[in-house]
């Protein structure tokens, strides 16, 4: 059980929430997720931490109302409880001085970023922080990444803030002056030309997947992803992985794989025929 300390609308489809985890807290890191659950009929969904508080017991999340079990929950205040919450689970960040390291974000992908961003930042790497957006309205975590990155660039697609464009341009600008990692967490869409991005140039570049999840233990197969021809597992293999090995079509096939189920449920939740299940 977690009780909600804090609660943010950041966008009109994005919440943050702070939640009172004290285990999960002590023991997790940068780049590991969290299952939820919100009552005793509801699924689980993994969501990554956007950051870690030890000292008073809390991890915060940030979500956006996609479907149903998202959408149900931006209605939770502070105070409620949510019933389950499972982690940390994952494999955490590999944290080292690399040197030049980039950071690409795209929409919820900034807020899983900002705690890596501090653990690499802690290691002695420079942090370039590449985030973008639509537009300037649907920007998230600037604050946060300007404070633990050495340059942060921004793109928007209509150029209402920073390089008008994809994050893939401000990238290349960075990889002809010399990078020694790329992170990249957002849309499969965004990963995979990130990865596309800097293959020529021979940079590893590190993507966190999000592939459907059930019990995110190892157990069900569910979040089979394929990486350089063989199998893994995203939750316990990863969620991190070599994005020149992953294959993206399959990746994005299967999460797609539920989409009819996951419109009957929210047609369901939203015209309130049945009780939230
Ligand atoms: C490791 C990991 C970390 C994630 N971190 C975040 C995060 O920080 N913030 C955030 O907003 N979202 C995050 N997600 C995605 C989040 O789990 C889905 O948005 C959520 O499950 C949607 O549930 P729903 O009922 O609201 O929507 P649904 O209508 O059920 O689904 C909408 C879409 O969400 C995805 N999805 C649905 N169920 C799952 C599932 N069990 N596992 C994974 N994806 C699913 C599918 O692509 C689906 O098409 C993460 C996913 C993974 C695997
Ligand atoms: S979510 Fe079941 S094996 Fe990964």
């Amino acid at each position: 059980m977690a009780k909600i300390l804090e609660k943010r609308k950041v966008r009109p489809d994005v919440y943050f929430f702070r939640l009172s985890t004290p285990e999960i807290a002590k023991k997790a890191k940068a780049g590991q997720f969290i299952i939820l659950i919100l009552h005793e009929h509801g699924e689980r969904i993994p969501i990554s931490l956007a950051d870690i508080n030890p000292e008073d017991g809390s991890v915060s999340i940030m979500f956006m109302t996609v479907g149903k079990t998202s959408t149900e929950m931006a209605t939770f205040e502070v105070g409620d409880e949510i019933a389950d919450v499972v982690g940390p689970l994952g494999n955490p960040s590999h944290v080292k001085n690399f040197g030049k390291v980039v950071l690409v974000g795209g929409g919820f992908g900034v807020a899983p970023l900002y705690p890596i961003a501090k653990a690499l930042k802690a290691a002695g790497n420079e942090i370039v922080t590449v985030m973008g957006a639509r537009n300037a309205d649907l920007l998230l975590y600037e604050e946060e990444m300007a404070a633990t990155s050495d340059k942060v660039l921004v793109t928007t697609d209509d150029g209402s803030k920073g390089i008008k464009g994809v994050v893939t341009l401000a990238l290349e600008d960075e990889l002809k002056a010399g990078v020694d990692l790329v992170l990249a967490v957002g849309a499969a869409i965004m990963m995979k030309f990130v990865a596309k991005t800097t293959e020529p140039y021979n940079v590893k570049t590190i993507v966190s997947l999000n592939p459907i999840m059930v019990d995110g233990t190892g157990m069900c197969g569910a979040c089979r992803v394929s990486i350089g021809g063989e199998t893994k597992f995203g939750c316990t293999d990863g969620p991190e992985f070599d994005g020149h090995l992953v294959d993206w079509d399959l990746l994005m096939s299967r999460q797609r794989m539920y989409l009819k189920e996951e419109k009957e449920a929210m047609e369901r939740y939203s015209c309130n025929c049945v009780p939230i299940s």
